[in-house]
């Protein structure tokens, strides 16, 4: 037997071969003590009509290894069969990556289980590669990236994130005594339907020890729980496979996506903050070199949608500068032909109706007002009626003999192929290199639903979107990618790494909006969350709330407007403009901070400062509403020995952590610094 110890911030994960090495099972998963004892996943007593694969918390089970339980991986090959037992033959413990290899001599498949925890996250990252060392190619039929086991005794009380356009991360939970539950996407992208994101506790004590696993993958992917029937949870996670199979030639080799798991003691609010530090890591790199600094931005859609004028453009802007905007970014509609979602798509050369003077100029006049600028793109996709279509018809994703899929009036390029992706990249690094471009808007507002000519289409597209995304950070490191698939439908770790803040959802109505939001910080970090201030009402919940609230709502995450500033009067601009000073003032602290959810609010913990935001919902209560009753809402992790002032008020730590921030109620939202004193 031996044993590999992975440790993290506060957590540990321990795996083990047994000494037949026909696989490698879990020994503990959680915060750090788990390993101090026997194994919480270990079975005991006797296995009855089962071979012992069936019931062992396996790493990753294989199909000829386990049978009658879920596995992650079933390969077939020449022989016609699919059973494989690849056996252990070499670990490799570098810092925090450990590999483990089996070898699979009948197949000459070698399986190698890659790990990685730093010691500074609460993370453990997981994938597999499948090598074909033979002379005879193998099918991959079902090909999961782990296998996450956790201990539920009382059985799995799930957590999800569900929705669709316009109302995207709504939160979702159920109590899973025994059986299987799985969320998915096969739309080709991650999709409205469901986050890749899966979190677990005992249903004993759902707020207890949280687990969560998430997938990096922004193609057809699915996230399963199974629960057996001593109530013990395992979760899989992995790509969608293709009911073709994947072919893996001979010396060649396939990789999975990174499955991400996570635990926290601090319930499903301390398993997001885990989350929340990873992906943080992603920017690191970026903010840490002042690549970027995030912008406050103005979007012209909600205001203009396809009817876009530089002179309008340009008067939005103005008033966009006078609220402390930084930089103005036109959405939809700019290029040849956009006149609606009909047309233009591929064509994308400025159009001179929409800019007689031309782009640079109406940079130039941006530059002027003080505000940087940014273009809207949707390079995936394709209008029927385009002249990119007329050129390169064979560039337009179909299969074989069919009609391509129309959806919203478009069809998409086939990016599996290599000279479609080399002509997005040269499109874009075109418009970047030829206009002052500092922020990119990249959208796609639609599923690939056709199977195409490419046998792992969902795998090549994958790569070739990520590749063009890591072209344009490398190539122009001061441009801020936005990433937007018809509000949040492309919301996933594999975005989060290569673009620097995600669009969560066409609703900006403001009740509508927080709820998304509550959602979206459940699973993905607050920096990566663009919010704008707009005037649309709601959707599901028409409720009016102010403006403040509005704002408040937005300087949540990534402040932006978007709403027809052309119709607010000056009392609205110097509104407008107080809350972005605050906001730039605060901002730092909302991307990095803490995330605490309060009873009616947030709290946001910087390393010298908290910020709180406070929103009368309205959710289910009637109060009153005299002004001298005052409510009370108390924070978290302040020194109860420190003096901290909140607005005009000094307050001990201790009054705030246990009596509260005084909301008097004559407002609907707020937004308090709480800072301590020396
Ligand atoms: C969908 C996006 O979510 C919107 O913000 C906007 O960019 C439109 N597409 C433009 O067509």
């Amino acid at each position: 037997m031996t044993q590999w110890t992975l440790r993290g911030a506060t957590t540990t994960y321990v795996v083990e071969v047994p000494q037949h090495g026909q696989w490698a099972r879990l020994v503990a998963w959680g915060p750090h003590a788990v390993a101090d004892g026997p194994s919480t996943v270990a079975p005991a007593g006797t296995v009855h009509f089962l071979p012992p694969a069936d019931i062992e918390p396996l790493e990753y089970a294989v199909r000829g290894v386990r049978y009658a339980a879920p596995a992650e991986l079933v390969v077939s090959g020449p022989d016609g069969n699919d059973e494989c037992r690849p056996v252990f033959v070499a670990a490799a413990q570098d810092g925090d990556h450990l590999e483990l290899t089996f070898l699979d001599e009948l197949r000459s498949l070698r399986l190698v289980l890659h790990y990685r925890m730093s010691a500074e996250l609460d993370v453990v990252e997981r994938w597999v590669s499948v090598h074909n060392d033979g002379s005879a190619a193998f099918t991959l039929h079902h090909h999961d990236s782990g296998g996450f086991v956790i201990p539920t005794s009382g059985g799995a009380y799930l957590r999800y994130l569900w929705g669709e356009w316009n109302s995207e991360f709504q939160q979702a939970a159920i109590t899973l005594p025994r059986g299987r539950f799985t969320i998915d996407s096969r739309q080709g992208i991650t999709g409205h339907s469901y986050s890749p994101f899966l979190s677990v506790a005992d249903a004993d004590d759902p707020s207890g020890t949280t687990w969560g696993v998430q997938l990096a993958w922004s193609g057809s992917w699915q996230l399963s729980a199974d629960v057996d029937t001593t109530g013990q949870t395992r979760i899989q996670a992995g790509r969608v496979p293709s009911s073709l199979g994947l072919l893996v030639a001979p010396g060649s080799s396939w990789v999975s996506p990174v499955a991400v798991g996570a635990c926290s003691t601090e319930g499903p609010d301390g398993l997001a903050r885990a989350f929340h530090a990873y992906q943080r890591t992603f920017a690191r790199e970026r903010t840490l070199s002042h690549a970027v600094a995030p912008k406050v931005v103005y979007n012209s859609w909600f205001a203009t949608e396809f009817a876009v004028r530089a002179d309008h453009q340009l008067e939005l802007a103005r008033r966009a500068a006078r609220a402390g905007v930084e930089t103005f970014v036109v959405d939809d509609g700019w290029f040849t032909g956009r006149h609606d979602d009909t047309a233009g798509l591929g064509d994308w050369e400025v159009d001179p109706a929409a800019f007689p003077q031309g782009l640079d100029a109406f940079i130039e006049d941006l530059k002027e007002v003080g505000l940087g600028f940014g273009l809207w793109v949707e390079p995936e996709s394709v209008s029927p009626g385009s002249e990119l279509a007329a050129k390169h018809p064979e560039w337009i994703l179909r299969t074989e003999g069919r009609e391509p899929l129309l959806v919203r009036n478009q069809l998409l390029l086939d990016l599996s192929r290599d000279d479609v992706a080399e002509w997005i990249w040269e499109t874009l690094d075109r418009l970047l290199s030829s206009y002052e471009i500092s922020y990119l808007k990249w959208d796609a507002n639609r599923p690939r639903l056709d199977s195409g000519v490419h046998r792992d289409l969902d795998g090549q597209v994958v790569a070739n979107l990520y590749k063009i995304l890591e072209r344009i950070r490398t190539n122009h490191p001061g441009v801020l990618v936005e990433g937007c698939a018809g509000g949040g439908g492309r919301v996933d770790l594999g975005m989060a790494a290569r673009v620097d803040t995600l669009w969560p959802s066409d609703n900006t109505a403001p009740l509508d909006r927080l709820k998304i939001q509550r959602g979206f910080l459940t699973g993905y970090s607050p920096h990566l969350m663009s919010s704008w201030v707009t005037d649309a009402e709601g959707t599901h919940d028409g409720r009016e709330r102010s403006p403040d609230f509005r704002f408040h709502v937005a300087m949540a995450g990534n402040l932006g407007i978007g709403a027809d500033l052309s119709k607010w009067s000056d009392d609205q601009l110097a509104a407008a403009a107080r809350h972005v000073a605050q906001y730039k003032d605060i901002r730092d602290v909302v991307a990095d901070g803490l995330v605490h959810p309060l009873a009616e609010g947030v709290q946001y913990v910087g390393a010298d400062r908290s910020v709180v935001f406070l929103w009368d919902t309205g959710d289910g209560n009637i109060r009153g509403t005299l002004p001298t009753r005052p409510r009370r809402i108390p924070l978290v992790r302040l020194d109860p020995a420190k003096f901290y002032r909140v607005g005009d008020e000094v307050h001990p730590g201790s009054y705030l952590l246990q009596v509260g921030v005084r909301w008097d109620g004559t407002t609907d939202s707020t937004c308090l610094v709480v800072e301590a004193l020396d």
